[in-house]
């Protein structure tokens, strides 16, 4: 079997390069999904692994460039093995003081929505099948631990919706593929990547993206592989409450 072939969206910095990066080291073929192209941090990787990075300029809410990345993919590639859906974004401070309710702003509420929910499921809607033709098919959906109902906290309000609704929308794919498609073998995760020290996460920051990134291979490469009927799982692989 020749090298894994994996793809990582929002990989123009922090978890996503991180990722693209070790996916590179390993000796995977590695698609970049990014905003802009010609990022330096990413053509950077592209000057270091010469034939094995593929960079795509793509926004994830815009289903035209999906389509047409995945159209390009599956010209220079037989199949995904991997897709780490990455990309998103957070407005905000945990230490805004605002009403939440009453100061929403709207147009980062649907914006982030858009990123962190529509975006994911724009992006397997295109790769998926792709992610069909690989002979181990692995996705990895990053959510949040903000993405779970608990009784206190009012921070990231918007954030915390979006990746709420990106566990539900992966469970529920889950489920369809578990009872309509169980002959592929997808194995979906739904994953907390930790609190990184990132540009989005600077300020709760436990972590480098470099760790995380290390725990989520162990993840898709199958040396850690939990058997949960809800695989929201922390990047250790731990299950997460939900
Ligand atoms: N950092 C944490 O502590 C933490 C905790 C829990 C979950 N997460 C999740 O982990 C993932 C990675 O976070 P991070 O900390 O690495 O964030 P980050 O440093 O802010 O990077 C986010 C990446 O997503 C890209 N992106 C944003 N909107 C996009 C769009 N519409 N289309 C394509 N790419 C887009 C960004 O591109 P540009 O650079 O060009 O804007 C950037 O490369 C996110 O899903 C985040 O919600 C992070």
């Amino acid at each position: 079997m020749g090298a894994k072939i994996g793809c990582v969206t929002g990989a123009d910095m922090g978890l996503g390069w991180e990722l693209t990066k070790l996916g590179l080291e390993k000796g995977y073929d590695m698609v970049a999904l990014v905003l802009r192209e010609d990022g330096e941090k990413i053509c950077g990787l592209s000057a270091a692994y010469p034939g094995k990075l593929t960079i795509l300029g793509v926004d994830v809410t815009d289903e035209g460039a999906v389509e047409g990345a995945a159209a390009t993919v599956a010209q220079k590639f037989p199949c995904v093995d991997f897709i780490v859906n990455n990309a998103g974004v957070l407005f905000g401070s945990k230490y805004d003081k605002i009403d939440e309710i009453v100061d929403l702003d709207v147009a980062k509420f649907r914006r982030t929505l858009d990123v962190n929910v529509t975006g994911m499921a724009i992006v397997l809607k295109y790769f998926m099948p792709l992610i069909y033709k690989s002979a181990s098919p692995v996705v990895v959906n990053i959510t949040s631990e903000a993405g779970y109902l608990a009784s206190g906290g009012h921070n990231y309000l918007s954030y915390s919706v979006s990746k709420y609704a990106a566990n539900m929308y992966s469970q529920k794919i889950l489920n369809y593929l578990r009872s309509e498609r169980p002959d592929l073998h997808v194995r979906l995760f739904m994953m907390h990547p930790g609190r990184m020290q990132t540009v989005m996460g600077a300020e709760n920051a436990q972590i480098e993206p470099s760790e995380s990134a290390r725990g989520i291979y162990r993840v898709i490469d199958g040396e850690v592989d939990p058997q949960l009927d809800i695989p929201f799982i922390n990047y250790k692989g731990e299950a997460m409450p939900h």
